[in-house]
């Protein structure tokens, strides 16, 4: 079976027209996680926000394993049947992995990138056997033990305590995942590439975000990427915690509107 005909046709949100920015969601969570961005795409923009494979409505395929280059073929698949030469891509945290990936394997394919609460090392050997041990429960305990072991660590205090409708959004995503997509992507994400050397060949415009109370992703991370791409800067999100474009909406849509004012503007997306 070739790379191509292994690609999964993923479903997709969509709302604006224009230029096109691809969504890309957090694991184990879907397309719904950028509801308040499709509420009100930036004037001139096209939000497509898909989900992976095996998340939301995309099916799951054969492979034992969804790579993060698997996961990046199927996007690339998704902009060849969208007709999108080369959108801006914005991934947020496994989000970010396959958008690295895309660089890696199509720059020519990336007009610009946005990585939110993200990194481009590979996991530690501990990190890889803690995932595979998850990723073994889940398949015989169900989704319950991903929820227990995420959920207090995916949002700031404040979002906690007094944004209970997301933290029960996030709980309901999570839900929706089946334990299938969720232990192959976490061997997935276990296996990944180090995209650390590939952070000095981006040569588009680049944006770091990162939530001031992130801990899974931490400050240091997002402050390397942004140190290491030529020309990126870094926005920190007070409040937030891995998930700015759910917990302070209205301040992640205002760094990526103005990124994306101060882009190059090109004919043809
Ligand atoms: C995510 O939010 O996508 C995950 O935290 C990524 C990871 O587990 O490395």
């Amino acid at each position: 079976m070739n790379a191509a005909s292994r690609n999964v046709n993923l479903e997709w949100r969509e709302a604006g027209s224009g230029k096109p920015l691809i969504l890309l969601h957090a694991f184990p969570l879907n397309s719904a996680m950028w509801g308040k961005q499709l509420a009100g795409p930036p004037p001139g923009w096209r939000l497509i926000a898909p989900d992976l494979r095996g998340f939301g409505g995309s099916p799951d395929a054969d492979d034992a394993v969804y790579t993060m280059d698997l996961m990046a073929g199927d996007v690339v698949a998704l902009m060849d049947r969208l007709q999108l030469r080369s959108p801006v891509i914005c991934g947020i945290s496994m989000g970010g992995y396959v958008a690295l990936e895309m660089w890696r394997q199509h720059p020519d394919r990336v007009r610009a990138l946005i990585l939110a609460d993200t990194r481009a090392g590979p996991d530690s050997p501990e990190a890889a056997r803690a995932r595979e041990r998850l990723a073994q429960r889940v398949e015989k305990e169900g989704i319950d033990v991903v929820i227990e072991t995420m959920l207090p660590k995916l949002l700031s205090t404040t979002t906690r305590y007094h944004n209970k409708g997301i933290v029960s959004a996030v709980a309901a995503m999570m839900k929706e995942a089946g334990p299938g997509a969720i232990a192959r992507t976490l061997r997935g994400m276990a296996a990944r590439r180090d995209s650390e050397p590939l952070l000095r060949t981006i040569s588009v415009p680049g944006l770091v975000v990162v939530g001031a109370e992130d801990v899974i992703t931490g400050r240091g991370q997002s402050e390397f990427l942004a140190r290491s791409i030529p020309g990126a800067w870094l926005e920190t999100i007070d409040d937030a915690g891995h998930l700015p474009p759910m917990e302070r909406a209205d301040e992640f849509n205002r760094v990526v509107k103005t990124f994306l004012s101060r882009l190059p503007q090109v004919a043809h997306a």
